[in-house]
């Protein structure tokens, strides 16, 4: 059975990405498409889209209230790739801000309901099969599409089913009450039984609480959001919903993230030549205009978030550096944490090099290059750098939450692959890296570590295999 599918997000590289969903956008709909499914992408137009999209053509042109112009689908291809991709053109706020959600303070965009309400109309609208392709799922993700299944649901549709699946539970798209009229919606979706969280108008919740099924993007994490901790608010009604929800952990693109032929490093590699790996050190050492040494050199890629554990990590790394190694981190985000961490690396020029900003191909070349991976985070949905990590014989050492926990074994037990630890604290953050930083002297064992991370598979497979029963279980099953 072919089943169709749109695949409704706010970023899919290489089209426009801030993080890993943006990653994900890209490979699932390809290894779905793999598996026999037609699935399509519907994203809103941001200029670096339109840019890059192949073969685009005008599809349909459509009035939605409150937009007082017409809007314009356009239909195209992924650039060197094969999934039909929707864009929604003729929103001027999709085309001035380049795909962030937030400006350059920090702020959030002050029109946001109305870019992803707009996003999430759209989409139901196709829902409705109003539109010349008619998928038999809408599969959400994040907040940003979060309004689609409330759409369907006041609207008579065909019986779309709705998968919403959480990538983050901190970000929920919180707006004023007044939105839920200007978008269209009732006033009864306006209740605790709907889309209302403490007054607001939650995009999230109206995905959590409408959606036939909920996903989110590992298993550890599927059980987290559930409790106080984790549930960001809304583990309550994951609880009522825990027969609808399931962790599917995500994969990765392991064409793009391959150590034998990723054209972003000076030298390629795999687990028997992995001394060549070497020269992507010093070759990363050399770039980050850090002394030559032969300790181990700890890369970070990270958006500088509290959920990535920054504050905690901080007034750690004079010791790590005392220690003996050296830190290449490449992030940007929250600004305090980048002046934090500039003027460490002003205290610490030889061992610690910072670079803020956005960098892809330093992001391979990190991963290539450092010998440890670090990834402290307080949560982590699935987390794709210490899968990345893995693969190019670099270590990780990672809190044990969520999908760093399904993801990375610790040394402790067979098969390990990197170095795990319970607390989100300074104290055992410190501990794991010296454990990291001792073992490493042991070369045999480290190329064991090396070894088993990088024999793992990452794949795709596996997950889109997860989804495509998934889909096909909505469609043979009543509606619940
Ligand atoms: P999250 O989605 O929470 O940011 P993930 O680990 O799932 O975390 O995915 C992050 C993705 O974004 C990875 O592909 C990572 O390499 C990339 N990334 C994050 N920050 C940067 C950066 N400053 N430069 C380049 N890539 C980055
Ligand atoms: C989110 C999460 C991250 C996850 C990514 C893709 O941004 O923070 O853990 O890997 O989405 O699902």
């Amino acid at each position: 059975m072919s089943v169709r599918v749109l695949f409704v997000t706010s970023e899919a590289y290489p089209l426009v990405k801030t993080g890993g969903l943006g990653d994900v956008s890209y490979a699932l709909p390809n290894a779905l498409r793999q598996q026999g499914i037609d699935i399509r992408l519907l994203l809103p137009g941001y200029k670096s889209v339109l840019e890059q999209l192949s073969l685009i053509e005008v599809y349909e042109e459509i009035r939605i209230s409150p937009l007082e112009h017409p809007i314009r689908i356009l239909a195209g291809t992924m650039p060197g790739g094969i999934c039909p991709v929707y864009v929604i053109e003729g929103l001027s706020s999709y085309e001035s801000d380049g795909g962030s959600y937030q400006d350059n303070k920090g702020q959030d965009w002050s029109d946001n309901a109305l870019r992803f309400g707009v996003l999430s109309k759209v989409a139901a609208l196709f829902g409705q099969h109003h539109l010349l392709f008619k998928p038999q799922i809408i599969h959400c993700n994040d907040w940003q599409s979060g309004l689609v299944p409330a759409f369907l649901k006041y609207t008579p549709n065909p019986s779309v089913r709705t998968v919403m699946s959480i990538h983050n539970m901190a970000y929920q798209g919180l707006f004023g009450s007044e939105m839920v009229e200007k978008l269209g919606l009732p006033d009864e979706s306006f209740s605790m039984f709907g889309l209302e969280y403490h007054g607001k108008m939650s995009f999230l919740k109206a995905g959590l609480y409408y959606a036939d099924w909920i996903t989110t993007v590992s298993p550890t994490y599927a059980t987290e959001i559930q409790t106080l901790k984790y549930g960001c608010g809304l583990g309550g009604l994951l609880q009522t919903r825990k027969k609808t929800l399931t962790g599917i952990i995500n994969g990765i693109d392991t064409k793009a993230w391959d150590p034998k032929t990723d054209p972003h490093l000076s030298h390629h590699y795999n687990t028997k030549t992995l001394l060549l790996k070497k020269r992507n050190t010093k070759n990363l050492r050399k770039k980050c205009k850090l002394s030559p040494s032969k300790s181990p050199l700890i890369g970070m890629i990270t958006r500088l978030t509290e959920q990535k554990g920054l504050d905690f990590l901080l007034p750690i790394i004079p010791k790590i550096i005392k220690s003996g190694a050296q830190l290449v981190i490449l992030g940007s985000g929250n600004k305090e944490f980048e002046k934090n961490l500039k003027d460490l690396a002003l205290q610490h020029p030889k061992h610690l090099s910072i670079n803020i900003g956005y960098n892809e191909k330093l992001a391979h070349q990190i991963e290539a290059g450092a010998n440890i991976f670090l990834m402290p985070s307080k949560f982590e949905p699935c987390g794709l750098n210490q899968m990345y990590s893995m693969r190019y014989g670099t270590i990780p050492i990672v809190r044990r939450t969520g999908g760093l926990a399904d993801t990375v074994v610790d040394v402790s037990l067979n098969n390990a692959t990197g170095f795990t630890f319970e607390n989100e604290n300074s104290k055992e953050l410190l501990a794991s890296v010296q454990d990291a930083l001792k073992k490493f002297e042991d070369k045999s064992f480290w190329q064991t570590l090396q070894n088993n991370g990088m024999n793992r598979d990452f794949s795709w497979q596996n997950s889109a295999t997860q989804y495509v029963s998934l889909y096909q279980r909505l469609l043979t099953s009543q509606r619940v």
